[in-house]
């Protein structure tokens, strides 16, 4: 935690090219993965962010080696002597939780310990399907004081798994725990997140044999061995609709290069909706946004293919400055409106009746001081300081930090005015 805060100047018209970096969900999954691998893995396209940083501490914890070099990252878990994981690693973030499965495909009946995982605060987020699923493939896992110890006695076997809702994080899990297991594992109703196929990509590199993933019935069948290889991160889908946000609220027009056209099908028609001019190449985003947004009517969050929660709360800063009500649905996590308050202080007009926001044309946006209540949040009132009239400073700005590489670089290079203060 730091007491650094952003300051932003609103008003100016973005215009430019940004490029967009690795992923930050698919990058600590595929770095959690190297737990299981044998020989060296370099991880390229890696960004540069404190959840990855965290990442890595978590594998040196372990005795893997873990050496950056730019953007990438080179792991070899050969020497991996500890199957436990300390309390503060593990309350870093969300996805430190994959250890879980990653650390039981490894060490099978020797016990692994983690703790209960930290992340955004976004509600209650529970993970019974993960210890459900692995408990399939024959793990058990007992909780000691918010200690889970973790272990397969008779080694990890196949089994069919039909998850009751299609948790990012559990498929992740099963995955990693299945692809050396003996025989064969079907997943039905699995995420079918970018980040799950850059994993399964990823494994199937090192020698997996996972089929059917980018659906929602993913076919594993273990293999005796894996081998580290190089590969690189898939674009950060988030980021990108992150400075489509950014380009949307100031009239400007951006190309956001390297993004991955593919995984913004949802997103793109929100943001036509909202009046912005969309022409999408396959490794690049051109958005121009009109003078004016316009309102839209019928945002839901889903599971992937649908329109992410990630991008719900840069959605909503988007839609404050439109000229009239829109209204977003989330259906994902429970009270994922941390940044409506925050966005209230600076002049939006929105009204969160349990799951439903309501967002009206603002009588004037103007800059506040705000707090990041968590990470997309955080980039939401990035997004809506761009549009005030005058100053904005945000604080415990270390939310941002974990997610997105060089914000106020790259939003400066294209006309922004953001400054980091210490
Ligand atoms: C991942 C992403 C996060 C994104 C989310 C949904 C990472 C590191 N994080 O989080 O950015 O917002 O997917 O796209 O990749 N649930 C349960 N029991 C469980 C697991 C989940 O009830 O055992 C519920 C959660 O509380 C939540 C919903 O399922 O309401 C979705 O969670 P999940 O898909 O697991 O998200 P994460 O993997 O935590």
């Amino acid at each position: 935690m730091n007491m650094q805060q952003l300051v932003i100047n609103g008003k100016n018209k973005l215009q430019g090219e940004i490029e967009i970096s690795g992923a930050k969900n698919s990058v600590l999954a595929l770095l959690a993965a190297t737990v299981i691998l044998n020989g060296k893995t370099t991880l390229t396209g890696c960004p540069e962010l404190s959840d990855v940083y965290s990442t890595c501490q978590i594998l040196t914890s372990l005795g893997c080696s873990c050496k950056r070099k730019g953007n990438s990252i080179t792991v070899c878990s050969d020497d991996i002597h500890k199957s436990d994981i300390d309390h503060s690693l593990m309350m870093k973030m969300r996805s430190s939780i994959l250890f879980m499965g990653a650390l039981l495909a490894r060490f099978k009946s020797r016990p692994c310990e983690v703790f209960y995982p930290g992340g955004c605060p976004l509600g209650d987020r529970p993970i019974d399907i993960h210890i459900s699923a692995l408990s399939k493939l024959g793990a058990v896992i007992t909780e000691n004081g918010g200690k889970l110890i973790c272990k397969a006695p008779n080694g990890l076997k196949g089994a069919d798994i039909s998850l009751m809702f299609p948790s990012v994080g559990a498929t992740e899990n099963i995955i990693l725990a299945s692809v050396l297991a003996k025989g064969e594992t079907n997943l039905s109703n699995c995420a079918c997140e970018p980040e799950i196929t850059d994993l399964c990509r990823f494994l199937n590199k090192c020698g997996a044999k996972i089929y059917g993933y980018g659906t929602p019935n993913i076919r594993i069948v273990g293999v005796e061995k894996l081998y580290g290889c190089e590969y690189k991160v898939c674009p950060d889908r988030i980021e990108t609709a992150t400075y489509m946000g950014c380009a949307a609220v100031t009239g400007g027009e951006l190309i956001l290069n390297s993004a991955d056209t593919s995984s913004m099908t949802a997103v793109v028609p929100v943001f036509e909706q909202m009046g912005c001019k969309i022409y999408a190449r396959e490794h690049s985003i051109l958005i121009a946004a009109p003078g004016q947004l316009k309102p839209v009517k019928n945002i839901r969050t889903m599971p992937y293919p649908g329109f992410p929660t990630d991008a719900q709360p840069i959605v909503m800063a988007a839609l404050a400055t439109a000229g009239g009500t829109s209204v977003i649905v989330e259906t994902i996590f429970p009270n994922r409106f941390g940044q409506a308050a925050e966005l209230v202080k600076m002049g939006a007009d929105i009204r969160i009746e349990n799951d439903v926001a309501i967002i009206s044309k603002s009588g004037g946006l103007y800059g506040a001081s705000v707090k990041c209540h968590d990470l997309r949040a955080g980039a939401s009132l990035v997004v809506l300081a761009l549009a005030c009239e005058g100053k904005s400073i945000l604080s415990d700005i270390y939310h941002i930090d974990r997610g997105y590489e060089c914000l106020e670089q790259k939003l400066n290079a294209v006309g922004g005015d953001v400054v980091r203060t210490y």
